[in-house]
């Protein structure tokens, strides 16, 4: 099982120096053995992906300075990744409290995790580290839908926060930068980072028989709940990343507005209005309640 939790908030203690929470990426003080699990992860998940991450996570991948060897090095991400979409990677001692992230990412800054999971946790994780950060998150950077969308979503946490919507907003960000799923020629793909960062999830969003999978609608996703201690018991399904330029220019306030008061959906809920792409068995879930 894989677990990531995003932009929740971190506690007190942790509070670095600096105001944005950031801190040197120490590069050269990683030791062989980090090193090493990072090629171990690389590696392993690089098998996997062909043919299950999208097209544009695998271009975006080719363009970087990310390999087997070695942890990259954020400063050489971030001037590629300038050039291309305008964007850095930002060293974080690990989760930060909304509002330094939504600020981090509103200026084009990601917050990486500078830590790497240790070798017995491979498949499992409390915070979000530097492999999920980088390899997952860095790629779909450099395209440039994904580059406006994260942007926009910083944005609109800044203003969801005031409206007391975090929530909802929160559920399409989780939904669609971690675990969202595309449509493209040759089936259904991976872009969301939680998805492409496990090698677990990755087997289980596409090929597993108990999730849903459904059509990606804006206010079906504000209104489900979604799980961040195990895989997801439904995946969202957008026709192409351009949906989601489409969606960093909707004004959300008027939707925060109608479904104000309505009921949340539970993460493996089929609704009358779903458009089912393949309707889930449950059955692992289910095992897991037990
Ligand atoms: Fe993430």
């Amino acid at each position: 099982m894989d677990a990531v939790k995003h932009g929740l908030a971190a506690g007190a203690a942790s509070r670095p120096q600096r105001a944005d929470w950031t801190i040197d990426q120490g590069w050269s003080a990683y030791t062989p053995e980090e090193h090493a699990v990072w090629k171990t992860l690389f590696e392993r998940q690089s098998r996997l992906l062909p043919g299950r991450a999208c097209d544009e996570f695998v271009e975006g991948m080719k363009k970087l300075p990310i390999g087997p060897e070695q942890i990259p090095d954020f400063r050489e991400l971030s001037e590629v990744l300038m050039e291309r979409t305008g964007w850095q990677v930002v060293a974080v001692p690990g989760l930060v409290p909304d509002e330094v992230f939504f600020e981090h990412l509103a200026h084009r800054r990601f917050p990486a995790g500078h830590f790497i999971r240790k070798p017995h946790e491979l498949d499992y994780l409390e915070e979000p580290d530097v492999f999920h950060d980088v390899f997952g998150h860095v790629p779909m950077l450099m395209n440039p839908a994904i580059a406006d969308y994260i942007q926009a979503y910083g944005e609109g946490g800044l203003r969801a926060q005031k409206l007391g919507v975090l929530d909802k907003l929160a559920r399409v960000y989780w939904y669609t930068v971690e675990f969202g799923l595309v449509r493209q020629a040759e089936g259904l793909r991976v872009y969301g980072a939680g998805i492409a960062s496990s090698y677990t999830e990755t087997v289980f969003a596409l090929e597993d028989a108990s999730p849903n999978r459904i059509g990606f609608d804006l206010e079906r996703v504000m209104r489900t709940h979604y799980r961040i201690d195990d895989f997801q018991e439904s995946y969202f399904v957008i026709d192409n990343l351009d949906r989601l330029l489409e969606l960093a220019r909707i004004d959300f306030a008027p939707i925060y507005e109608r479904i104000a008061g309505q009921p949340d959906h539970q993460p493996g809920t089929v609704l009358p209005g779903d458009e089912v792409i393949t309707p889930g068995t449950g059955q692992y879930h289910r095992g897991r309640r037990g």
